[in-house]
């Protein structure tokens, strides 16, 4: 199969491998939702050897995931499976840390619920959570860009759309998650870091 490919993992993997380093220097299993190309698996789990790192999308993206996972020649990148945030139960082991990229602002609302009920299940009491992707702060875009973006996503799907920190760090705060850094990130992004304190 043609190799699913984004320009925009390219170029923000770097960054995100800066901010990994440090948050998940103390973790040994991560779970990746909605991998989408395999960039930023297979590039985390390069630089990031002392992790185990599990991918994970929908069926739809899967079989890329695999086809860009499969030529790594580590040990510690696990065969790709199928997780659908809405699935009551994901089949995936408990893990120390979650990473998930550019997906908040495609989910639905209900998809972005089940999203943190599944990290409620999922990570470990002291584990950590790391989302990336462009956030309103105050109800304000950050950018105009973002806006332009925002616009894009809603006329495309109108379930879509950038989310607000605030909100999101509250679905967080409710199981437990406390923010440790937002980091800015470059191209307005950012990288929302928080740790489980139960
Ligand atoms: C814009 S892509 C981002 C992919 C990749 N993480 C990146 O940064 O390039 C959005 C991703 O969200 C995933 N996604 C959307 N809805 C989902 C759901 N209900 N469950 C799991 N993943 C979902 C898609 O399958 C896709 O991989």
């Amino acid at each position: 199969m043609t190799m699913p490919f984004s320009q925009a993992c390219e170029n923000n993997k770097q960054p995100i491998l800066e901010v990994l380093k440090t948050a998940f220097s103390n973790l040994d299993t991560v779970l990746e939702v909605g991998s989408g190309t395999g960039q930023h698996a297979v590039y985390m789990a390069e630089h990031l050897p002392h992790l185990v790192w599990q991918p994970s999308d929908q069926a739809l993206y899967l079989e890329g995931v695999k086809a860009r996972c499969h030529d790594y020649a580590g040990g510690n990148l696990n065969v790709p499976v199928e997780l659908d945030v809405t699935q009551p139960l994901w089949r995936v082991d408990a893990v120390d840390g979650i990473f998930t990229a550019n997906t908040l602002h495609i989910m639905s609302w209900m998809m972005v619920e089940d999203f943190f009920k599944g990290v409620g299940r999922t990570l470990s009491a002291q584990g950590k959570l790391c989302v990336y992707g462009p956030f309103n702060y105050n109800g304000q875009f950050t950018s105009e860009s973002n806006q332009v973006f925002d616009g894009y996503l809603r006329q495309r799907n109108p379930d879509s759309g950038i989310r607000d920190f605030e909100v999101i760090n509250q679905l967080a705060e409710n199981l437990g998650l406390y923010l440790v850094t937002d980091h800015e990130m470059p191209a307005n992004n950012r990288l929302l870091e928080w740790e489980r304190r139960l």
